[in-house]
C-alpha cells in the first residue's frame, strides 16, 4: 500500500548518501518543474533507478546479498546458477550454443552458469550480456575476470537488443526492476498516478489516464477503488526481444503472477515495493537513488506479446518447481557431501530460494520460443503454462 511514512525505523543516511540523494531529488524536481509540475511515476522510477551517475543501479554501492539491500537468487547460493545452467545447456542443444543474459546485476549469476556449463562440457560459443548500467557492467567484467579468467574471451557486452536472436536469452529479476506506470480506478474513472512537488517533498498527483495506458487499463476491467501498476516499459522490451527471434528460447525468472492473480480484486493496492538495507517498505519517495523500487510482473501480458509473434509458451511454473525439475535436489546432495566437513551449505538461503512463502512460489519462470519437439525439462512437472 502506498502512503506517507515516517522513516524512524530505517537506518540513518550517512553524509555521502545524503548528498547523493539530494542531488538526484534536485534533478527530478527540476524535470517536474520543466514538465508543468507533473511527472509519470514511470519516469520517476526510471530516474530513481537509472539516472546517469545518480540512479540506484548506476551508482557504486553494494545492492545484492546480505551487505546490500535485498537478496536475489544468485546471491543466495551458486546452486541457483548451476541448476539454471542445466536448462540452458538443454536449450542450446535444441537451438544454438549462444547465451544472452539481460540485466546481469553484479555478474555472479553469469559466473555460476559458465562454471557449471564448463563442468557439463557444454560451453557456449558466445555469452553476451546486456545491461543498461555502466556500473553493473564494470562489476560483471571484474567478477568474470577474477573468477573465470580462462573463459573471459567467451563474454562480450551488448549496447542494445541484437537484431537477430538465436540460442538462449534469459533474465533473472530484470522485469521487476523496470519502470511501471501507476493507475488509480476511482468512480468509473481511470486516472494515471504521477508525481508532483509540494514544499520540499514529492507527493502523488493524479490525472486522467490517456493513450496506451488507458487502453490497457480499460481492458483490465478493474473495480474501484483500485490502485495498481501497468508495465508498459516491460511490454515494450518484450516486444523488442521476441520480434527479433530467429531460433531461440527466452527464459524469464521474476516475481509475478498471471493476470487473473495480479489484478485480483483483493490486490487493490498493487505490488510496488521498496528495498533499503533489507527493510521492505512502500514509499518510493524515500531517498531516491539509495533504494531499490520494484513491481511484480504480469506474465500473461508478456505471454500474449510472444504469441502475437507466433511463439509458443514453452512453460510457466514456480521457481521452486522449475529448480526441482532441473535437478537442484541432486546438486544439493552433491554439495552437502562436499561441504559436510565445513558445514558451509547455506540452508537458510536455500530455504529462501525454494520455500513457498519466499522466492519458491512468489518467483515464476516462463519460457517462450519456437515450437519444440521435446518438453523443456524445467517444466516437466506442474507446468501451468495453460493458465496464463
Ligand atoms: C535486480 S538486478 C538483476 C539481478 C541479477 N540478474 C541477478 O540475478 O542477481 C536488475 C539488473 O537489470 C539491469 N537493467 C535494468 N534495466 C535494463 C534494461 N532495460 N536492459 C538491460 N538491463 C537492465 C540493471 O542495471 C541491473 O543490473
Amino acid at each position: 500500500m502506498i502512503k506517507n511514512k515516517t522513516y524512524q525505523n530505517l537506518p540513518a543516511l550517512d553524509k555521502v548518501s545524503r548528498i547523493r540523494t539530494l542531488r538526484l531529488e534536485k534533478l527530478i524536481k527540476q524535470e517536474i518543474a520543466n514538465n508543468n509540475g507533473w511527472m509519470t511515476f514511470s519516469r520517476f522510477m526510471d530516474l530513481a533507478l537509472y539516472a546517469p551517475g545518480l540512479g540506484y543501479y548506476v551508482s557504486g554501492f553494494t545492492k545484492f546479498g546480505e551487505k546490500g539491500d535485498f537478496i536475489t537468487a544468485s546471491s543466495c547460493t551458486s546452486l541457483f546458477g548451476a541448476t539454471l545452467a542445466r536448462q540452458i545447456s538443454e536449450i542450446m542443444s535444441l537451438t544454438s550454443p549462444q547465451i544472452i543474459e539481460l540485466g546481469a546485476g553484479d555478474g555472479s549469476l553469469a559466473v555460476d552458469i559458465i562454471m557449471e556449463l564448463e563442468k557439463l562440457d557444454s560451453l557456449p560459443a558466445a555469452y553476451f550480456i546486456l545491461d543498461v548500467s555502466p556500473y553493473m557492467k564494470t562489476k560483471q567484467q571484474d567478477i568474470i575476470s577474477e573468477k573465470v579468467p580462462h573463459l573471459l574471451s567467451l563474454f562480450s557486452w551488448l549496447d542494445d537488443v541484437p537484431e537477430q536472436i538465436s540460442g538462449v536469452v534469459f533474465a533473472n529479476e530484470l522485469f521487476d526492476a523496470l519502470p511501471v506506470n501507476l493507475i488509480k480506478v476511482e468512480d468509473k474513472q481511470i486516472l494515471e498516478r504521477g508525481v508532483a512537488v509540494g514544499g520540499h517533498s514529492f507527493h502523488w498527483s493524479d490525472k486522467k489516464a490517456e493513450g496506451e495506458l488507458l487502453k490497457v487499463a480499460t481492458n483490465l476491467d478493474l473495480h474501484p477503488p483500485y490502485l495498481t501498476e501497468i508495465g508498459l516499459v516491460g511490454r515494450a522490451l518484450m516486444e523488442k526481444l521476441v520480434s527479433n527471434f530467429d531460433t531461440a528460447v527466452l527464459l524469464l525468472i521474476d516475481y509475478g503472477f498471471r493476470r487473473a492473480e495480479y489484478y485480483h480484486p483483493q490486490r487493490s493496492q498493487g505490488t510496488l515495493l521498496c528495498h533499503y538495507k533489507h527493510y521492505v517498505h512502500d514509499d518510493p519517495f524515500f531517498s531516491p537513488g539509495l533504494q531499490d523500487i520494484t513491481a511484480h510482473v504480469d506474465f500473461t501480458s508478456l505471454a500474449e506479446i510472444a504469441k502475437t509473434f507466433d511463439l509458443e509458451i514453452l512453460g510457466y511454473c514456480s521457481q521452486a518447481q522449475f529448480l526441482i525439475n532441473c535437478g537442484i535436489t541432486d546438486l544439493i546432495s552433491e554439495n552437502m557431501d562436499n561441504d559436510r566437513s565445513t558445514g558451509n551449505l547455506p540452508s537458510h538461503l536455500l530455504n529462501k530460494l525454494l520455500s513457498p512463502g519466499e522466492m519458491g512460489e512468489l518467483v515464476k519462470v516462463m519460457a517462450v520460443g519456437n515450437a519444440m519437439e521435446v518438453k523443456l525439462s524445467g517444466f516437466n512437472e506442474r507446468d501451468r503454462g495453460g493458465s496464463l
